[in-house]
């Protein structure tokens, strides 16, 4: 059977980073509130003005390419899930083709929050499985800072920029993505949105200065929700894949907070040995928290492994993956 697998992955991470101690300076916060609450301790920031998602994307995508020695000429797709595209258009990943040298390459970007980069693979591997394409470069790629309001206690401990990218191919031995639930939820938009920039509110001089600039999330709700939706679909993918959490070899999900990864955990019987977890150094860098654990996991992956991601966000969207790992 021809399955889509992972074969490798990449990362970038800019070179700024702001911890606990730099927010207690800006608002009204602490270490420990931020790490009891979150689990996080620090994030990466892109300062230069000059670069942004694509750039970023850009950066993980020729890791990507050093780590496999795939030809990026012989790329078919690349796709790019992100909520902080350089521009409204064009989008992220052609430009992240044409940088790259992938010039037989078409592309597009998959505008679903946290659970970006998942619904991003599902994507990718229904063009594989169907045999339409060989090879895609899937990544997940956001500049938070740019849509966070640093006066904002609430919402600017959370987020951190990053990109991170998997090259998925073909598979005949087994391995790769076996099964996925996918969901999503419009009535969530009230919690989590950014409310100006877009066609319905865009930004004009009398709204410049309105918070609607930002992201803004009702935390409390979208905790809930995350937690029953990462639990209830990976509950569904174990039930119709009669997986029990013993054969489960790790599961890998969104990190945006570490006591929603723990409920996850608890509910499904997984040890933390299982569960992978970077929300210390990286904070929730939205969509490409999954291929960042990926990235940062890798060496303890083994061929084989039964693997299951799961994600949430903005939506709502949300979902899980269950794959066997290729190499
Ligand atoms: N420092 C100190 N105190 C704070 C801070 C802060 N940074 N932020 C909030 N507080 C205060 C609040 O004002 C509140 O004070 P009050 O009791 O006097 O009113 C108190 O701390 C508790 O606030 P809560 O919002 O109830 O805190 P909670 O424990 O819910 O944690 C958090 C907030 C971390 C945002 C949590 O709700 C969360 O993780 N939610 C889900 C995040 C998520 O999964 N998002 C989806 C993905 S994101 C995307 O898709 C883009």
């Amino acid at each position: 059977m021809r399955r889509a697998a992972i074969k490798g992955v990449g990362k970038f991470l800019p070179p700024d980073v702001l911890t606990n101690a730099d927010l207690e300076k800006m608002v009204d916060t602490s270490d420990e509130w931020i790490t009891t609450r979150t689990g996080i301790k620090q994030r990466h920031m892109m300062k230069d003005p000059d670069k942004a998602t694509t750039y970023m994307a850009t950066q993980a995508a020729k890791n990507l390419i050093e780590n496999t020695g795939v030809d990026p000429s012989s790329i078919d797709l690349i796709i790019t899930g992100t909520v902080t595209p350089d521009h409204n258009f064009p989008d992220t990943s052609n430009g992240v083709a044409h940088a790259i040298g992938a010039t037989n390459a078409f592309g597009f970007d998959v505008n679903a929050a946290c659970s970006g980069f998942l619904f991003s693979l599902a994507t990718a591997a229904s063009y594989i499985q169907s045999g339409m394409y060989n090879r895609v470069v899937v990544i997940g790629s956001d500049t938070m800072s740019s849509i966070i309001d640093y006066t904002d206690r609430t919402t600017c401990i959370l987020f951190g920029d990053a990109a991170a990218a998997v090259l998925l191919e073909a598979d005949e031995d087994g391995h790769g993505i076996i099964d996925q639930v996918l969901k999503g939820d419009g009535s969530g938009k009230e919690y989590l949105n950014l409310k100006l920039g877009g066609s319905l509110h865009p930004i004009t001089a009398e709204n410049l200065n309105d918070s609607g600039r930002y992201i803004f999330q009702d935390g409390r709700p979208v905790f809930k929700r995350a937690v029953l939706g990462m639990s209830s679909t990976i509950k569904q993918l174990m039930e119709r894949n009669n997986l029990r959490p013993e054969d489960v070899n790790w599961v890998v999900p969104h990190q945006a907070n570490m006591r929603i990864i723990q409920s996850v955990s608890d509910q499904l019987d997984f040890p933390p040995e299982k569960v992978m977890v970077t929300i210390e150094n990286y904070g929730n860098t939205t969509a490409a928290t999954i291929p960042l654990c990926l990235n940062d996991y890798e060496s303890k992956l083994n061929k084989g492994d039964n693997i299951i991601l799961t994600a949430f966000g903005g939506g709502f969207t949300w979902g899980s993956i269950y794959l066997k790992w290729a190499y």
